[in-house]
C-alpha cells in the first residue's frame, strides 16, 4: 500500500539512512538476481539497536541471501564480536561475503554455506542473538537448535510471521504458514522463553517478526 511505503521512506530517510556499503548490498543482491527480500533498512537499523541493547558479541543468523541483515548485526558488535551467518545457496554466500568486505566486516563475520539443520548442529554456543530468517517451513526446529545455543538473557528473533495475516489460517496446507504456527505454538508452550510477535506494514509489506527472551 502506498501510504505504507511512504511512510516507511520517510522514516529511512530521516532516521536510518542507509549507508554506501548498505546500498551497494542491495544492488550487488539485485544485480544478481538474488530476490528483494532482505529486511528493510527500518528493520535493519532495530536489529542493530537491539544486539547493541543486549550488548551481544556473538551473534548467529540463519539465513544470509546477500548479508543485508549481517551487515547491521555485524556492525552492532564491539571489536571481536562474532557474526556466524547460514546459508544454504552457495551463489548467496558469495554475494554475501563481498558485500561484507565492502563493509569492513570480513574479520567478524562467517557465512558457512549449507543447509542450516545440517550446519546447526556443529555450533559451538552461546550466542547473545539469533535472528532466524532462511526456510519458514523449518522455523520451529530452528528455534529448538538456537535455544540450545542461548543462555539466560539471549534473544531469539524470528522475521515473517505474519506473512500478510495468513498465520491465523488454522486450515492452511502451505508449508511456510504451518512452519510458522508450529513456531508460535513451541513459543506459547515453551517455558524457558518469554515471546511476542509484532505486526509490520511498509515497504516489504504485511508482515511482522518475533522476538523470544531466553529466561533459563
Ligand atoms: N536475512 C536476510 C534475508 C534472508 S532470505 C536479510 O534480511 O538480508 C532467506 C535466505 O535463507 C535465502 O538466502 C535462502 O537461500 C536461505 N535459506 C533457505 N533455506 C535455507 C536452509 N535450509 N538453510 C540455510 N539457508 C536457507
Ligand atoms: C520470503 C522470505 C523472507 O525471509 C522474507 O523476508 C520475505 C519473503 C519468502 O521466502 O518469500
Ligand atoms: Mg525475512
Amino acid at each position: 500500500m502506498k501510504i505504507w511505503d511512504d511512510v516507511d521512506r520517510y522514516i529511512s530517510e530521516t532516521l536510518v539512512q542507509p549507508d554506501a556499503a548498505l546500498q551497494a548490498a542491495l544492488t550487488a543482491a539485485d544485480q544478481a538476481g538474488l530476490p528483494p527480500i532482505s529486511v528493510s533498512p527500518a528493520h535493519g537499523k532495530l536489529l542493530f539497536l537491539l544486539a547493541r541493547a543486549v550488548g551481544a558479541k556473538r551473534i548467529l543468523e540463519i539465513g544470509t541471501l546477500a548479508g543485508y541483515s549481517a551487515i547491521w548485526l555485524a556492525r552492532a558488535l564491539p571489536p571481536g564480536g562474532q557474526l556466524i551467518t547460514l546459508e544454504a545457496v552457495e551463489k548467496h554466500a558469495t554475494v554475501a561475503r563481498k558485500n561484507i568486505e565492502r563493509a569492513g566486516l570480513s574479520a567478524m563475520v562467517d557465512v558457512r554455506v549449507g543447509q542450516a539443520l545440517d550446519t546447526l548442529p556443529g555450533l559451538a554456543g552461546p550466542f547473545d542473538l539469533t535472528f532466524i530468517d532462511a526456510d519458514k517451513q523449518n522455523n520451529a526446529e530452528y528455534f529448538r537448535q538456537a535455544l540450545k545455543l542461548s543462555r539466560p538473557g539471549s534473544l531469539i528473533i524470528v522475521d515473517n510471521v505474519v506473512r500478510d495475516g495468513a498465520v491465523i489460517d488454522a486450515h492452511s496446507r502451505n508449508a511456510a504458514v504451518l512452519g510458522v504456527r508450529r513456531l508460535y505454538e513451541l513459543f506459547a508452550k515453551e517455558p524457558r522463553v518469554a515471546a511476542t510477535a509484532i505486526q509490520t506494514v511498509g515497504v516489504k509489506g504485511y508482515d511482522g517478526f518475533a522476538i523470544a527472551q531466553v529466561l533459563s
